[in-house]
């Protein structure tokens, strides 16, 4: 979906995309194989991490190779180790960024398989970790295979409602904002956060969607969504699109009519509205049936 948005506007290799939320960094692999440079953002440290090992692992795909044995030989299933200190005593020894963030991604996600799914610390490390080498070892094929000429990727934990951005220097924008308060990041992602060192009542202030309590939490975030979206308004080339999939969720019984209040904000500050498509999606039903690819084109300026 996301490539094919991409396509619909109008982006081209060398050019320029932003997603402000970039979470697991689905726009930014799909912009660095069409050889659109990407910048990603997010508030999540966790979210940009696994965006940086998406992109940038195939920049050091033998480091990451070579520093195999290093790391597994220190995993002793008979020593069960929930946090990992052995394997950190190895991924200390990385000194490549890439290379040390790829370890760290694969430990993570072994600490969400024991926590989550009950499964063995030792052996989830190992199996991810030959999953996501297998994975890198594809990408890299690929982009040999069929010679593509990759885009540049610059992902950084940042705020929405403050872009470190200039004025009017991006081609396009697509991105997926949190869905109102359909879900909290902070609580699903606690282990992995406190794993990185990370103070979760500090970290919840930032998130846009989890802030306040009771009724207050819809309007902080609309408060927050509004400041995101002049921002996008602000580093956005005039004529360019931004394309925000959206969906309108449950909250205390009630429906949070997200859709309709970023189409009348965004058009107040200077978007059109070109475009507003219906997409179901499966697997949240308790609190979301369907949610809306709004594209907007920046008609003039604020
Ligand atoms: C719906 S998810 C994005 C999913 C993404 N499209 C993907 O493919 O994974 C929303 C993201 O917004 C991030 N977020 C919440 N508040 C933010 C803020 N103030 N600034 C930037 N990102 C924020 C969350 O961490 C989360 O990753």
């Amino acid at each position: 979906m996301i490539r094919a948005l991409l396509n619909i506007i109008g982006l081209e290799q060398g050019d320029t995309v932003l997603d402000p939320f970039i979470g697991s960094g689905t726009t930014g692999v799909e912009a660095q194989l069409l050889g659109i440079n990407c910048i990603g953002i997010d508030v999540s440290p966790l979210c940009v991490l696994q965006s940086k090992i998406k992109t940038e692992s195939i920049d050091v795909q033998l480091q990451i190779e070579e520093w195999k044995e290093e790391v597994t030989k220190r995993i002793r299933p008979s020593l069960y180790n929930l946090e990992g200190k052995t394997i950190d005593d190895a991924i200390n020894l990385i000194h490549d960024e890439k290379v040390k963030n790829f370890y760290n991604m694969a430990k993570l996600v072994a600490i969400s398989d024991n926590v989550r799914r009950g499964r063995e610390f030792s052996n989830a490390f190992l199996k991810n970790l030959e999953l996501m080498i297998s994975s890198v070892n594809d990408y890299v094929e690929i982009v040999k295979k069929l010679n593509l000429k990759l885009g540049k990727t610059d992902i950084k934990t940042g705020d929405s409602r403050a872009l470190p951005l200039n004025n009017e220097s991006i081609d396009g924008i697509i991105t997926s904002p949190p869905y109102s308060i359909a879900l909290d990041y902070v609580s699903n992602d606690a282990h992995a956060l406190k794993e990185l060192g990370y103070d979760l009542s500090d970290i919840r202030e930032e998130f846009i969607g989890v802030r306040g309590k009771g009724q207050a939490r819809p309007n902080l975030y609309n408060d927050d969504m509004k400041k995101s979206l002049e921002e996008m308004f602000r580093v956005l080339k005039p004529e360019k699109y931004v394309v925000i999939v959206i969906g309108n969720a449950t909250y205390m019984g009630q429906e949070v009519k997200t859709v309709e209040f970023t189409i009348n904000y965004a058009e107040k500050i200077g978007f059109k509205l070109v475009k507003n498509i219906d997409k179901i999606i499966f697997g949240l039903y308790n609190v979301m049936q369907k949610e809306n690819i709004l594209i907007f084109q920046k008609m003039r300026r604020r």
